[in-house]
């Protein structure tokens, strides 16, 4: 029986990932249909990152205060040692890039916005040096994202399929319990 992280967090994993992967390819998609997609992928796009953060910061709060399963018992020291320095990484990322897009729009002296339901700022009168930085690091930050987050995939199936063991199942969206050794199980 494989120890499952729980259902919960099971779920904001795979809905972070989703959203990401959306908020990633919007910004190229629209490019298809000219100037006109911009105006509304745009604010689809900082409208659905105000999404991602609420999601992460459920997902923060479900880490602290469920039961993780133990460490995936791999034989392998350099595999452990890469995956928790990829999980670290992934962490960070899935905070900065976000924050640099809020940043973005702050530097802009544009207002944040969901929607059409809310709106706070400008906090500033807007500034095309900062504006152009922050763009600049939400941009390349974003690429770090996604390839880290294809070498985080490859890594699950490579598991799967190459070391046929129940890795990826540690993540299934499937209800767990805890037992006597307060481990997760399915
Ligand atoms: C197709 C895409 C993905 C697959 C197949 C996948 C698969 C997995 C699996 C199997 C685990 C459990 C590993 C273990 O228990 O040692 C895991 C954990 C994790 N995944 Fe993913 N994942 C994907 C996308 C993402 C994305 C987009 C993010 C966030 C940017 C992410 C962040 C994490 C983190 C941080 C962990 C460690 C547990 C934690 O601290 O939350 N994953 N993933
Ligand atoms: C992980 C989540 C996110 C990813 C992967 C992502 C990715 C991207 C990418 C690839 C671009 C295109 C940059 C370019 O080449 O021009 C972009 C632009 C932008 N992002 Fe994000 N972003 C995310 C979250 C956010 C958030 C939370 C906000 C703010 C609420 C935001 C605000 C913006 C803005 C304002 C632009 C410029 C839009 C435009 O003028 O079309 N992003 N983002």
């Amino acid at each position: 029986m494989v120890a499952r992280y729980p259902r919960a967090y099971a779920i904001l994993h795979w809905l972070i990932a989703a959203l990401i992967f959306v908020l990633f390819a919007m910004q190229y998609v629209r490019r298809l249909f000219g100037e006109d997609a911009h105006a509304i992928v745009r604010e689809w796009h900082k409208s659905l990152g105000l999404v991602l953060v609420a999601l992460i910061v459920v997902r923060l709060v479900v880490r602290l205060v469920e039961t993780m399963p133990p460490r995936f018992p791999d034989p392998s020291r350099l595999r452990t040692f890469g995956a928790h320095l990829v999980h670290a990484i992934l962490w960070g990322l899935m905070i900065v890039v976000p924050f640099l897009g809020v940043a973005f729009l702050i530097a802009r002296g544009r207002g944040v916005n969901f929607f059409t339901t809310m709106q706070i700022g400008p906090f500033t009168s807007g500034s095309a040096y900062w504006g152009d930085i922050t763009i600049n690091l939400h941009r390349y930050s974003a690429y770090a994202l996604i390839a880290v987050i294809v070498l985080h995939a490859a890594a699950a199936f490579y598991h799967r399929i190459i070391l046929k063991d129940d890795l990826l199942s540690r993540m299934a969206v499937a209800s767990s319990s805890v037992d006597e050794k307060n481990q997760l199980v399915f």
